[in-house]
């Protein structure tokens, strides 16, 4: 019932991990049933080990959290020898995510992560707001292409872009992406913001700026999904706010075919089957599919 083609991927559910919020360790896929998660995507590795920002690096507000972490990772060596190996008895398909400084970095990143048997399609995140930068590729449509294009000479393997809310109007990224090879979009990362401790006259993250998700964050990206998911004819993938059944079929109605399910997983670790179970009750009930739901949106005129 739930059965769900996106982005040269053929996946069991339409819902995903969002990067950076879900371990790939059994300990982590036992909070889910079989059959609820459609795909694992992984946290962002870059080339080099990267410590992160200073803590803290994490604060909940009312609408959701506000994080910069600071892609906190172990590099692509320690990656390829300690954790691609698990990631084959890892039942799901599973998304690596890439990051990097330049080009040649993420074209260096797709190279290693084509080679790996247990990754069956790449994230590129071209869009994390917390590190310095790191969205150089996805404010500027032509670097955006560029980019793309390179990792696309690199690999046959799905390439998915993610792009961030940070722009005046997304419609020239997604077109930029496609353009260059992309097989999907995931739209979008998460949108700076400020938390302020006025006690202190400081910001409450350490960095300053942070970027926020949750459930504050899904108007935003729900626009967002309609705006990509009108101006492309490859497949937008939602990742914004999206912690309800409810949630995710209107990302479906709004044009998505997949949805990512990321902060909410923080506060319920078995947020994605209770959201499945969900899904399968009201689909049954109101007699529909996702296929006859997707992009029905209809906009006033
Ligand atoms: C603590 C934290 C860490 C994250 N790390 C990454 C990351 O490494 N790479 C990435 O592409 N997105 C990262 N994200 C963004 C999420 O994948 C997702 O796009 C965003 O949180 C919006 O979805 P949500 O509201 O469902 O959480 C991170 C988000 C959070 C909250």
């Amino acid at each position: 019932m739930l059965r769900t083609m996106v982005g040269g991927l053929e996946l069991q559910s339409p819902l995903l991990t969002g990067s950076g919020t879900f371990g790939h360790d059994p300990a982590a896929l036992a909070f889910l049933n079989p059959g609820d998660l459609g795909a694992l995507v992984l946290k962002t590795v870059t080339p080099e080990p990267r410590f992160g920002n200073p803590s803290q690096r994490l604060a909940e507000f009312p609408g959701g959290v506000i994080n910069a972490i600071g892609l906190e990772n172990k590099g692509l060596v320690y990656w390829r020898d300690h954790v691609a190996p698990q990631l084959k008895e890892v039942p799901l398909p599973v998304v690596a995510n890439a990051g990097g400084h330049s080009a040649t970095d993420y074209v260096a990143m797709v190279e290693a992560f084509d080679a790996m048997d247990g990754v069956a399609a790449i994230e590129l995140n071209l869009s994390c707001p917390n590190v310095k930068g790191g969205t150089q590729f996805s404010t500027d449509a032509q670097a955006l292409e560029d980019v793309v294009r390179a990792c696309r000479k690199t690999t046959d393997k799905p390439l998915w872009v993610k792009l961030s809310p940070n722009v005046t109007s997304i419609v020239p990224f997604a077109k930029a992406a496609e353009a260059s090879g992309a097989n999907a979009l995931t739209v979008c990362n998460t949108l700076v913001g400020l938390l302020v401790d006025w006690r202190k006259r400081k910001p409450v993250i350490a960095n300053g700026t942070g970027g926020l998700s949750g459930p504050a964050a899904k108007p935003v990206a729900m626009r967002l999904v309609w705006e990509a998911s009108s101006a492309v004819k490859i497949p937008v993938i939602a990742s914004g706010g999206a912690s309800t059944a409810e949630d995710v079929l209107e990302f479906i109605v709004s044009g998505a075919s997949a949805v990512q399910i990321g902060t909410a997983s923080f506060r319920r670790p078995n947020a994605i089957s209770e959201i499945a179970t969900d899904l399968r009750h009201i689909l049954g009930q109101e007699k529909l599919t996702l296929d006859e739901l997707r992009g029905t949106l209809i906009w006033p005129h």
